[in-house]
Parts: C-alpha cells; structure tokens; sequence
C-alpha cells in the first residue's frame, strides 16, 4: 500500500479548497517552468492533498497559456497520486443543463498550440489513451458529487477545444450533432494526456455553465454568464471535494487501470 495524496486542479470559479490542516502555498520549480501558481498543501480527514488553481490566483493564464507539462509534474514532484480535474464547460445535450456536473471519460483533443508531451527529441514514448480517465476516480467522483446532492451525469466524451473565443454556430453543430461531444470546454487537454504519461489516475468533473451556441433556446454564451452559473458552483464543488478524501482512503493500491504503470510497455528509446 501507498500513502494516497490527491491533486485538485482548479478551474474558474475554484480557486482554494476549505479545512486544509497545515496549510501552505508552497511554489515547485520544475524543468517545464513553474506551475500556474503555487501549490496549497495540507491535509483533510487524515489524507494529504495539493491544490493548484489552473489559472493562477487572479485568472492570469489563459487556457492556452497555462503551463500543463510544469503544473503535471509539479504535482507529480510533490507525491500526488491521483488528480481530480475541475472545469467549467458547455453543454451540447439538453439533460445536461447548467448547473449540472459530468464526470467526463472520453475526449476528442482539437487544441493545436499547447506542448502535449514530456517525450520528445532523447526519450521517445507512446502511452494509451484509449481510455484516458481514471474509472476508480470517476467512480469516487461520481459518489462524492452524488453525495454532495448535485446532478451529475456519469460519463461523457468533453470537447477540448483550443479558444480562447467561443465556437462558431455551425461548429457546435458539427461537434453535437456530427462527432457526438456532449461538452465543450478550453483545458482538459493536454492535461489528461500529460497524466498519463506522468502515470497519474486522473478524473475530470465538468460544471456545467452554458449550452454553448447551439441551442435555439439559449442565446450565445458569454463570459456573464457563465461566470453567474459558476458562482453557484463553486461552493458544490468545494463540498464535492471535501468527501473525496473518505472516499479515496489515506492508502491506496496500485491502480487496477494500471495508469500509474502507463509508461511501462511505451518506451521505444534505447537506455543508455
Ligand atoms: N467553458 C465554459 N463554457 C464553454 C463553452 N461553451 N465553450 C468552451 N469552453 C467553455
């Protein structure tokens, strides 16, 4: 058994978690650069967690600025073993309202100006993401939210798109209705990706805040409004992650997924 220490990176609207004992900012220099921002650390119900807010205090990255290969390894350098991604999003489904959570487990990745790899030029891997969540996570998430009493959706396929401007009309009517996305959102990739090659359980919980501009129902989202939904959010998914720590338990298994044994069989590059 391993000590567990679970990893929150922050969207909009979470920019701290609540009833940290010995909390501290601590800043992680990593060969990457440095993360968004420093790393709250602390524990909760007997279980050590770090909390980075993906934007940075004061929303200064943009989502194609933030710095994912630093914040993955900064979190992985500080002993996390499971990262639990909290984002806001659009909805192409109408059950899927904002104000609702998804625990997200698939992705179409169209982002184009991010680094998505630690591998490159020296060391050359190619790791799986067929599968690129964490089911005992999304399951611990599932409950935790559930519990909370939000209305969450367990699995969906999240749109991770580039931005920083919204989608046009006809393309949140291809990704709905052609590709078959049942969310939009700027930032889970590459982070998901970088998990896995940090070998790192990973889980994303989407907060619904708008239908992006498909509905005829719904005017075209705008910053207002999602930021008005996600103020609502905020505080249940504070209280979401405030059970995951019972959930999750101070010790944890290797990975029945095998994600933090993801490296093992991806490797082509010959060791010195
Ligand atoms: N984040 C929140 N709503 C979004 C949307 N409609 N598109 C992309 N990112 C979002």
């Amino acid at each position: 058994m391993a000590d567990t220490m679970i990893g929150v990176i922050g969207g909009s609207g979470l920019y701290e978690i609540d009833g940290l004992e010995n909390a501290t900012w601590q800043s992680v220099e990593t060969p990457w650069g440095a993360p968004s921002d420093a790393i709250l650390t602390g524990k909760l119900d007997g279980v050590s967690m770090a909390f980075l807010p993906r934007h940075g205090r004061g929303h200064v990255h943009s989502p194609t600025t933030v710095p994912y290969r630093a914040n993955i390894d900064a979190l992985k350098r500080l002993g996390v073993t499971d990262v639990i991604s909290v984002s806001a999003c659009g909805s192409f489904r109408e059950e899927m309202a904002p104000g609702d959570f998804v625990i997200v487990d698939q992705f179409i990745d169209r982002t184009f100006a991010r680094e998505k790899s630690f591998f490159g030029t020296g060391c050359v891997a190619h790791v799986s993401v067929a599968h690129p969540t964490c089911p005992r996570l999304g399951a611990a998430c599932l409950k935790a939210a559930k519990d909370t009493g939000i209305t969450v959706h367990n699995g969906g396929t999240y749109l991770a798109m580039e931005g920083p401007q919204f989608s046009t009309l006809a393309e949140s009517k291809m990704y709905r209705d052609s590709w078959g996305a049942d969310v939009i959102g700027m930032t889970n990739m590459p982070e998901a990706k970088l998990a896995r090659e940090a070998e790192l359980c990973y889980a994303s919980v989407a907060m619904i805040t708008d239908y992006d501009s498909w509905h005829p129902d719904h005017g075209e989202v705008d910053v207002t409004q999602i930021i008005a939904t996600l103020m609502g959010n905020a505080s249940k998914a504070r209280d979401m992650v405030a059970k995951l720590p019972t959930l999750l338990g101070a010790e944890r298994d290797p990975c029945v997924h095998g994600c933090d044994r993801a490296l093992e069989y991806a490797i082509l590059t010959a060791p010195d």
